[in-house]
């Protein structure tokens, strides 16, 4: 299965960025570890600050139609980015919703998702493990087969 994996803003900065918070890993490394983990997916992985560029990769993998889902962590798009959650609602490709910290654990305005509600669902606050949860998640929906 082919598998997009997309980061949102800011997340370019793993392992310089709070690593109080987000850990010391960078996004490269999170990127190989999944590759290592999961060799039968083939994996693409974009990232971008750029809100335009992230809701266009969406309709790209939803029109080349053999995409068997999406990891999406937005980032702070996450809780603000009407843009992005109708472009989610838009696509029948699932979508899982990761976080690598706790957004309920958090400043106040992190514990309100405007895109949860349009995701398949939500993986937050196990770090790195988040976005093998999320495509452990995608692959499980692969295997129930269409709905
Ligand atoms: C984040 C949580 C968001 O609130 C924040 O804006 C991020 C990263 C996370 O992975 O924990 O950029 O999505």
């Amino acid at each position: 299965p082919h598998i997009l994996v997309l980061n949102g803003p800011n997340l370019s900065r793993l392992g310089k960025r709070e690593p109080g918070i987000y850990g010391h890993r960078t996004l490269t490394d999170i990127n190989a570890a999944l590759e290592a983990a999961f060799p039968d997916v083939s994996f693409e992985f974009f990232q971008s600050e750029d809100e335009g560029e992230i809701i266009e990769r969406l309709y790209d993998s939803e029109d080349r139609r053999s995409c068997a889902g999406v990891v999406l962590n937005a980032g702070a798009l996450t809780h603000y980015s009407i843009a992005l959650r109708d472009a989610i609602s838009a696509v029948t490709l699932p979508v899982v919703e990761v976080h690598l910290s706790n957004i309920y654990a958090r400043e106040e305005f992190r514990s309100k998702s405007v895109i949860s509600a349009v995701c398949r669902g939500v993986v937050s606050g196990f770090g790195e493990a988040s976005y093998h949860l999320g495509v452990q998640a995608l692959l499980s929906l692969a295997e129930e087969g269409p709905k």
